[in-house]
């Protein structure tokens, strides 16, 4: 053969790696696995085969674990928890580190397995999954031992029970048990049923590495064992990722149970390529960004939106570069793209392609006669509402469309009930700056994709989920303030007043849209002093008045990009006019309340409008040192449209402790005033209209707190709700709030001091703002 041809056919020999050692692990497990809790296996009455889908071989036998079994390993996990949360940070940050060495002395084992399982290519599994879970734990080394001396408010959760899916299954246990463990928990985790295998080879690890007994317990089965650890009573924290559906079910489940609960769910990500894009560098990205794992990746780039000027030439690019990807057995180290998961999961993607109206293109690779291959794919002329341009199909489908402004590439982008990651591809620094605040997502990838440090948080908005992985942002997920452990106490009911017929002159009315409005049910409440006297009268607000004020919201948006310093001048403006109407509001208060230290509510009012325009200009982002040649900024963007539900105990101050880090954060918000004491909060609306306080960025509506919380909490368009109600309606908060996935943050009954920590604070800063995570590449 000349070396001509070789160049011209560009042909690649096989290079395959290995099984022979992970097969020794299985055989010397008999090919047959229980679970591993407090330290040691333990066998499982019924059990399933795992396969590997690129030959349909059976690996071994995974045990189904029983409602017993989760019993077990959580009592396990409390007996650990007690002792290591005790333990100093530098004990845990050994025992971590002992992991992170073993996993790279054990890599290629790893690696290999996870191939054998998964079906994805060893390049991937070797040179992505597997370093990464190391850097994972590298990194949590560090958080344990610095924990005490920069978290020194914060205290572990508890038990987690953390349920992960099958497409990254050692690098999802990472990504969840190392920051766990490093704050000080103990942890459940299940791997998913399809891909168990390298979980079980770290519980050994784990064994070596001197974790402490029950401090890490593996169990295996399906969707009914992760049934079993949502439902757990003394499970205190589900860390979740999944599909969006399972991330629902969840959320409802937990509804009121006061576990803590990140779910890191689906997602359509664009992928945005502009004319002035470098397009061959663009075109190795959609490969990257698509047929990286077949595109079972929740980030994937699977929406690409093209620059109408260059759509044709770039397809045509894309489409030779498709021509060139090899499928293949996963351990050939020549391959581009290994198996499908499952053929569960390759019916449903043949499915999906089949009934398309759009224009399928399917390079001719040849796809291996056995196992579960899906050639790459491209379909275009799809209309932006088609099925495959809105859901989540996770396989090697690319769909497209194109655009021919840059805020049409932003409003192509934001078309999609999920908000997980966006590449933006564009040779102008300043216009994918521009881009990447507009875009809804919590990753943003200029100029490349799928980039993933454990020091860069990452994670989605709307129905991709919410929390962090990576990052400081992520440990919050692990731990707890310390303070409302003891000093909380049960809401005490207050006594209702009695009635008497007087006649009533002065009713208030609504805020919404920086306006004073009528409801729209034309009811009102009648509401009285301290000895029983009717004093005034609020409106019963509707669904309609919540519909009015999310328009007035939606309207405002301008004010979520104002200037951190407009933010910090309008509260000082606040806290100036409440604090020139101080005494009528003290009187207001103490006529309401017969509280005798109504001055004080009033001066705590103007000290925190104070406190947050002080820090409207301060809770600024990061920049993140990653390892590679990219600086990761996490920057801290308001959430949107928010609710917040006020509680009884101290109606101003109480108000003003919620509202205003909203407002400073950019937020537009829905305040419901404490339904006894309202007409303290409804007499602010002049303070806020002689503050410059922009139209809509601020809404009063009173009324019934358990009604207006169900249609907040449901509300397609409002993208969180507080509730410090003194009423019982965090439940029902929490369950509504399934509904579009939007972020809760309930009391579950409990009060908070307004006057101390309890009530002021970042905690509120970071309950107002989503961290979104901007990857810039740098150098050539
Ligand atoms: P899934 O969401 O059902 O499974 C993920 C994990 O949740 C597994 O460990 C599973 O055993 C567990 N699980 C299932 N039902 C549960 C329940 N009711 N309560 C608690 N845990 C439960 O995902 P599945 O069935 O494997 O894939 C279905 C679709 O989900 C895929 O086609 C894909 O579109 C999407 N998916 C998305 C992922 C992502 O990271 N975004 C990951 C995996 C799947």
């Amino acid at each position: 053969m000349q070396i001509k041809s070789i160049f011209d056919k560009m042909d690649y020999g096989s290079a395959p790696e290995s099984a022979l050692e992970a097969q020794n692990w299985l055989k010397k497990h008999k090919y047959n696995f229980g679970n591993f809790i407090n330290g040691k296996w333990k066998s499982c009455e019924d059990h399933f085969d795992t396969i590997n889908p690129a030959n349909d071989e059976i690996l071994a036998k995974i045990g189904q674990s029983s409602p017993t079994d989760i019993d077990y390993a959580v009592k396990a996990a409390k007996a650990a928890q007690k002792k290591w949360s005790k333990e100093n940070g530098h004990k845990r940050a050994r025992i971590l580190y002992a992991i992170a060495r073993l996993l790279q002395k054990n890599s290629r084992l790893f690696a290999v397995l996870e191939t054998l399982d998964n079906g994805k290519p060893i390049r991937e599994s070797r040179d992505i999954d597997i370093p990464l879970a190391q850097r994972h734990f590298y990194y949590h080394a560090g958080m344990a031992q610095i924990m005490q001396a920069e978290l020194p408010t914060r205290s572990p959760i508890g038990i987690c029970g953390q349920i992960i899916p099958w497409n990254f299954p050692l690098l999802m246990l990472s990504w969840k048990i190392a920051p766990a463990i490093a704050m000080g928990n103990a942890v459940i985790l299940k791997p998913a049923e399809y891909t168990s295998l390298t979980a079980l080879l770290f519980a050994e690890l784990c064994v070596s590495a001197g974790v402490p007994n029950g401090l890490v317990n593996i169990v295996t089965g399906d969707g009914k064992v992760g049934e079993m650890i949502v439902g757990h009573k003394d499970i205190d924290k589900i860390a979740f990722t999944g599909s969006t559906e399972v991330g629902k079910l969840i959320r409802e489940r937990t509804a009121g149970s006061g576990k803590s609960l990140t779910l890191e769910l689906g997602g359509k990500s664009p992928f945005i390529v502009f004319d002035d894009a470098d397009l061959d560098s663009a075109v190795e990205g959609v490969v990257d960004a698509i047929w990286f794992n077949q595109g079972q990746v929740c980030c994937a780039g699977s929406r690409l939106l093209v620059h109408e000027a260059i759509s044709e030439q770039f397809y045509g690019k894309l489409k030779a570069r498709m021509k060139n990807l090899r499928l293949g057995d996963p351990l050939d180290k020549s391959i581009d793209m290994g198996a499908i998961i499952d053929k569960k999961q390759h019916k449903k993607i043949t499915q999906m392609v089949s009934q398309t109206n759009g224009k399928v293109y399917q390079a001719s690779s040849t796809v291996p006669e056995k196992g579960c291959f899906f050639p790459p794919t491209l379909i275009t002329d799809l209309h932006t509402a088609d099925p495959l341009m809105q859901e989540e199909i996770f396989g090697p489908i690319l769909v497209c469309t194109t655009f021919r402004t840059p805020s049409e590439a932003i409003e192509l982008s934001n078309n999609t009930m999920f908000g997980l990651a966006a590449s933006i591809w564009t040779e102008n620094i300043n216009l994918s700056l521009e881009l990447a605040p507009k875009i809804k997502a919590g990753v943003i990838w200029i100029n490349g994709t799928n980039m993933f440090d454990a020091a860069a948080g990452f994670g989605g908005l709307k129905q991709s989920g919410f929390g962090r992985e990576g990052g400081w942002e992520g440990l919050l997920a692990y731990t707890k303030p310390k303070k409302y452990s003891s000093k909380s106490k049960k809401i005490q009911t207050i006594k209702k007043q009695s009635i008497k017929d007087d006649y009533i002159d002065r009713t208030a009315k609504l805020y919404i849209g920086g306006k004073q409005c009528r409801p729209d049910s034309g009811y009102s409440q009648s509401i009285f002093d301290h000895k029983g006297k009717p004093l005034t009268q609020v409106p019963l607000s509707n669904r309609k008045d919540i519909r009015n004020a999310v328009e007035a919201m939606n309207s405002a948006q301008a004010w979520s990009h104002s200037t951190a310093h407009l933010r910090a001048q309008i509260l000082y403006y606040m806290a100036e006019n409440l604090s020139a109407r101080k005494a009528e509001f003290v009187k207001t208060l103490q006529t309401l309340t017969g509280n005798s230290g109504s001055e004080n509510e009033v001066e705590f009012s103007i000290q925190r409008l104070f406190f947050y325009a002080a820090w409207a200009d301060k809770f600024d982002g990061s920049a993140r040192d990653v390892p590679v040649k990219a600086i990761a900024l996490v920057m801290n963007e308001p959430i949107g449209n928010c609710g917040v539900i006020c509680d009884d105990k101290y109606p101003l101050l109480g108000f003003i402790s919620a509202m205003a880090p909203l407002f400073a954060t950019g937020n537009r918000s829905i305040i419901i005033p404490s339904e006894l004491f309202s007409p303290v909060v409804t007499d602010f609306y002049q303070v806020l209209d002689t503050s410059d306080v922009p139209p809509g960025s601020v809404n009063i509506i009173t009324g019934k707190h358990s009604d207006l919380a169900i249609e907040m909490a449901s509300h397609m368009d409002i993208e969180s709700v507080w509730s410090f109600s003194t009423s019982d309606i965090s439940t029902d908060i929490e369950k509504a709030s399934s509904s579009n996935l939007k972020r809760t943050w309930v009391n579950n009954g409990f009060t908070r001091d307004w006057y101390n920590e309890e009530g002021f604070g970042k905690e509120f800063l970071i309950n107002s703002t989503e961290n979104k995570t901007i990857w810039i590449p740098y150098g050539e």
